[in-house]
């Protein structure tokens, strides 16, 4: 589902003018169960704003949700901007968002994997699923990411590179406890330059505190952590020439 015209050619949304992003749109739509923007987001959102896109950037947002990343993406300046998403809610909520903030953003509903297809890009952006889940436990696709937070981001580590044009960057966000060294290792080994280049302590929301046992018992933390730090991860593929 493609939104019809680029910003240029269709004047703001009254409701869109400077400020509506703080840094993410302000106004956007969810359906049951697609994931609430969240201070992740947030970070995530700063990091693209500090970077520089280069004009006209081909952006990707990988597990999309509501679409936020990507509109922010669009927002500032981006132009050609894809949304990904495996839920069918969220790529509907991303759609109906990029309409309401008359962006244009092309989503996708599909596996990160359905990504490879798609070319290549300036800007890969990911806030994909982070949260070590217990075996065993009900998980959500939304957030759990197996019982080390890496069913994702170890795939994606290993080949985003294949997703990136020269000189083209991931920022990647994720918590203390899905590993953010071995993202940064595995990065390098594929041949991209990669280093932390945002971090928060953000307090436990409900999920997190509902791992409390889980990530103790693994070591990962003390008995009452109230807090995690989330990082972004940023990874340049370098130039031919560098
Ligand atoms: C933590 S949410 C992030 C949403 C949004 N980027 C944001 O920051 O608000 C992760 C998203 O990844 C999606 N997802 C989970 N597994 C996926 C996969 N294998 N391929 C693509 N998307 C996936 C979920 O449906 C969910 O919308």
């Amino acid at each position: 589902m493609t939104t019809q015209a680029h910003p240029a050619q269709r004047p703001f949304h009254p409701l869109l003018r400077r400020g509506w992003f703080d840094p993410l749109p302000r106004r956007i739509v969810r359906l049951p169960g697609v994931y609430r923007p969240q201070a992740d987001s947030v970070l995530l959102a700063e990091a693209l704003r500090e970077a520089v896109m280069p004009p006209d950037a081909r952006v990707l947002d990988l597990c999309t949700g509501s679409g936020v990343l990507a509109l922010t993406a669009a927002h500032l300046g981006a132009g050609d901007v894809t949304a990904l998403d495996i839920s069918r809610g969220a790529v509907i909520s991303a759609w109906l968002n990029g309409q309401m903030n008359r962006l244009p953003v092309r989503v996708r509903r599909g596996d990160c994997y359905e990504a490879f297809a798609l070319g290549t890009f300036d800007v890969v952006l990911a806030n994909p699923p982070y949260v070590p889940c217990p075996p065993g436990t009900d998980s959500s696709a939304t957030w759990d990411a197996g019982p080390d937070g890496r069913s994702i981001l170890d795939p994606l580590c290993a080949n985003s590179i294949d997703l990136l044009r020269p000189g083209g960057f991931l920022l990647l966000v994720h918590s203390e406890f899905a590993g953010p060294a071995i993202s940064l290792r595995r990065l390098r080994h594929s041949g991209l330059k990669a280093a932390i280049v945002a971090r928060r302590h953000l307090p436990f929301g409900e999920v997190m505190r509902s791992r409390t046992d889980y990530l103790h018992s693994r070591g990962w933390c003390s008995a009452e952590p109230a807090t995690e730090e989330v990082v972004v991860i940023r990874a340049d593929r370098p130039n031919q020439t560098n």
